[in-house]
């Protein structure tokens, strides 16, 4: 979440109409105040605070993430987690908030295990284990891999993480041992699913989502799906990261790479080409939330904001643009006040990652992450118009 400390570099499936797929259903919610999201994310993602924010960021970082309710442990005694779910990392585990149950089915491998996010301001360490984890009741895992956690920061209200990024953001986690199997490959080597393949349909604001593990459902899109490769520039292509150019009005803002993450709430663009949309918008700082602020009559002036990634555009709408109004007060803001949901990562471009597609983005377009072909897809889907954010 805002992206795995990234350990090493690192790959068609084409689903067939009778492939197994599985669909988990996602909830959202917020663990405490919302206030100093944008802020927060900011510091994680390492570019500096605005100049009062460092202080004001609280001990405990809270989190608008989708999560799902997951059993681990034997069928009898299995205690239900709520993990968030990842993007920007891969490794499974519990123990942030409830602690782990271990039952007839739970085994320590004597491994210990340290994921941090970022600048370390998001972690968790303790030790492996090999238990039974029950998606749903169709996607049993007989034999996963999970961390339990001893220690974490900045997980407060959720129990632990189900990772979803690539394998390759495993190495170098766990003591004595190369990669650790991702829920998705363990699901795939164990015959449960028939490709290795997940993918994400999320709702905007308080809506829910779905995960659908095993193929590419059509019926969670609309129109066509575009694969994309996974970039070829460091670091991006340690996660799922694409190559992608923004353009705001038509005019293209930057040719770059981005990488998609979950973790995030925020569409985080380099300062140099956040400063650009800033004055294409005419949106001012708002001190209150850290967000860009517009008036009514700069917001019926949005102009679409395009993401050209494999020759489609991903565009979103002017209301697509904007942080939920419903959210507002949440985020520290004013109901009657509009706020947008690109910010400023505080890093130049030209980094290798320069664009970090949150949840803002995949809120309104369909994504799919096929590890056997290394590509990404992407797709409209019904709320990516939507006007009731
Ligand atoms: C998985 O969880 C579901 C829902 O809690 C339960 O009905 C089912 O028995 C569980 N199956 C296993 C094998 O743990
Ligand atoms: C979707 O793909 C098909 C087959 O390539 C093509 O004929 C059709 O025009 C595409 N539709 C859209 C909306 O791009
Ligand atoms: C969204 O709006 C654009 C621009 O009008 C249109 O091209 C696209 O087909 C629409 N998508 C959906 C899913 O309605």
């Amino acid at each position: 979440m805002l992206l795995a400390l990234l350990p090493l570099l690192f790959l068609a499936v084409t689903v067939s109409a009778d492939a197994k797929s599985l669909i988990v259903p996602l909830t959202r919610k917020a663990t405490g105040s919302l206030q100093g999201l944008a802020k927060q994310e900011r510091l994680r993602f390492g570019g500096k605070a605005y100049s009062p924010a460092r202080r004001a960021v609280p001990a405990k970082y809270s989190l608008w993430a989708f999560y799902a309710t997951i059993g681990i442990g034997s069928p009898v005694s299995a205690v239900n987690y709520d993990l968030v779910i990842d993007t920007g990392s891969a490794n499974t585990w519990v123990g942030a908030g409830k602690t782990y149950k271990q039952t007839s089915t739970s085994e320590a491998t004597g491994s210990k295990v340290h994921v941090s996010w970022a600048d370390n301001t998001l972690y968790m360490t303790g030790k492996e284990y090999i238990d039974m984890v029950n998606i749903t009741s169709d996607l049993v895992i007989k034999y996963q891999a999970i961390g339990v956690a001893s220690d974490t920061a900045g997980f407060h209200g959720y129990d632990g993480v189900l990772g979803l990024g690539p394998v390759s953001l495993t190495d170098g986690t766990t003591s004595g041992k190369h990669e650790i199997p991702t829920v998705t490959d363990t699901l795939f080597k164990e015959g449960t699913i028939s490709a290795n393949t997940v993918s994400l349909a999320l709702a905007p604001a308080t809506n829910g989502g779905s995960i659908t593990f095993g193929a590419v459902d059509g019926s969670l899109y609309v129109g066509n799906l575009t694969w994309a490769p996974i970039t070829s520039t460091y670091p991006a292509n340690g996660y799922w990261g694409l190559d992608a150019s923004i353009a705001y009005g038509g005019r293209t803002l930057l040719n770059s790479v981005g990488a998609i993450d979950t973790g995030s709430s925020f569409i985080h663009f380099p300062t140099d080409v956040f400063n650009k949309y800033r004055s294409a918008t005419g949106a001012v700082l708002d001190s209150a939330t850290s967000l860009l602020r517009v008036t009514s009559a700069q917001y019926d002036a949005l102009q679409p904001l395009d993401f050209v990634i494999a020759g489609q555009t991903f565009s979103l709408t002017a209301n697509g643009q904007i942080w939920p109004r419903s959210l507002n007060t949440a985020i520290g803001g004013t109901t009657s006040k509009i706020y947008l949901v690109v910010t400023d990562s505080g890093k130049t471009s030209g980094k290798g990652l320069d664009i970090i597609f949150g949840l803002s983005f995949l809120e309104r377009f369909f994504t799919a992450y096929d590890t056997a072909a290394g590509r990404i897809g992407l797709a409209q889907t019904t709320f990516t118009n939507a006007t009731t954010n």
